[in-house]
């Protein structure tokens, strides 16, 4: 595992934020089209911030290493906030990951979105103007088959 960085190695074996969250009003849950992991993630939303998430992933190391990294930079944050959340912000803030295992952290950031989707949904409120479409995990950087995984 030495192609990872520390802060990766950190999250994936001390990954914060696991679990299921029973009052959440906001559940994502997406798959990697490219290997087929899965990744469910929990919001609690009130007066427009998340107050609480969780995240449960059945995927490799680095899909866990940025759904926990994920969920620590939108926790106590705003909707639009969280909204911004990218995969490239992830791996930033875990001093970046392997280019192969990029498209793993695509999976964090939909399963945001996902879940924000679902938040809307629940209120009534078409969410595809605000979150956008949701692209289910595929990574555009491996179109074309040339990631290597
Ligand atoms: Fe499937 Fe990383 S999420 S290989």
């Amino acid at each position: 595992m030495g192609m990872y960085s520390e802060k990766v190695m950190d999250h994936f074996a001390n990954p914060r934020n696991v679990g299921e969250l029973p009052d959440a009003n906001g559940i994502g849950e997406v798959g990697n089209a490219k290997c087929g992991d899965i990744m469910r993630m929990y919001l609690k939303i009130e007066n427009n911030t998340i107050t609480d998430v969780k995240f449960m992933t059945f995927g490799c190391g680095a899909a866990i290493a940025t759904s926990s990294m994920a969920t620590e930079l939108i926790k106590g944050k705003s909707i639009e906030e969280a909204l911004k959340l990218t995969n490239k912000a992830v791996v930033e803030a875990l001093d970046g990951l392997p280019p192969v295992k990029l498209h793993c952290s695509v999976l964090a950031e939909q399963a945001v979105k996902a879940a924000l989707a679902d938040y809307y949904t629940r209120q009534g409120v078409d969410p595809e103007p605000i979150v956008g479409k949701l692209d289910d995990g595929h990574c555009a950087g491996c179109e074309g088959g040339s990631c290597g995984v």
